[in-house]
């Protein structure tokens, strides 16, 4: 599978977000948007009225750190969004959210904390268009990789061939290595990436 890069732009600077995004889009797959609310994660960054105003041409991925996330769908496609990620842990009615997603015509993606097992998503693998592992307890960028994500997406690969999996905290050049080998195909990464003096370069060493 083709190895896509979404730089997280937790990590750019909000002042000038979109000559940020600029920067980067020449060499990057999709962008990679961090909505908190907190409450289901301890940190709050944007919503959909700033989403509405980031100028992209790359796919936006939108990886929604909110709890009820199905009262705001409507909103982040109005906004743009490419696809949608909302959390395994706060949906007890996920294969619903997920119709939800997909009825607006937009890629929908689970995303599973660290202490979540893959397992929980045997009953709505072949509705979803992509899993996003999560590497760090989300909420902040700039956090160290938690190797027990490997084995998640190892296990899920196993699971489902075809499945794009994301995974999203602590990439660098040599966690990305290490996912890639696991069976992650889409590599998010916020400081690795916006934190580099050459941000083309750490982006291009981030595909193995
Ligand atoms: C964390 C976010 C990540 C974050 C990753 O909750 O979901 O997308 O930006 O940041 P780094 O790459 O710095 O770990
Ligand atoms: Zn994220």
């Amino acid at each position: 599978m083709k190895i896509q890069i979404a730089p997280s732009i937790l990590s750019a600077d909000f002042g000038k977000i979109n000559e940020e995004i600029a920067g980067v889009e020449p060499y990057a797959d999709l962008i990679h948007l961090d909505v908190m609310d907190g409450h289901f994660v301890p940190n709050i960054t944007f919503g959909q009225a700033i989403v509405k105003c980031l100028k992209t041409k790359l796919p936006m991925d939108c990886h929604l750190m909110i709890e009820h996330p199905e009262r705001f769908v409507e909103d982040f496609v109005k906004a743009g969004v490419a696809g949608l990620t909302v959390h395994q842990e706060v949906c007890p009615h996920l294969h619903r959210v997920i119709q939800q997603i997909k009825g607006f015509g937009i890629k929908a993606a689970v995303s599973l904390n660290p202490s979540t097992p893959v397992e929980t998503l045997v009953d709505v693998l072949d509705d979803l268009d992509m899993v996003l592992i999560m590497s760090v307890n989300p909420g902040f960028g700039g956090q160290n990789f938690i190797p027990r994500a490997l084995e998640k997406i190892r296990v899920l690969r196993a699971m489902k061939p075809d499945l794009d999996i994301e995974v999203d905290g602590g990439i660098n050049a040599e966690t990305a290595k290490m996912c890639i080998e696991a069976g992650a195909n889409i590599l998010v990464a916020g400081s690795y990436i916006f934190g580099a003096e050459d941000r083309a370069k750490a982006i291009e060493s981030l595909r193995g």
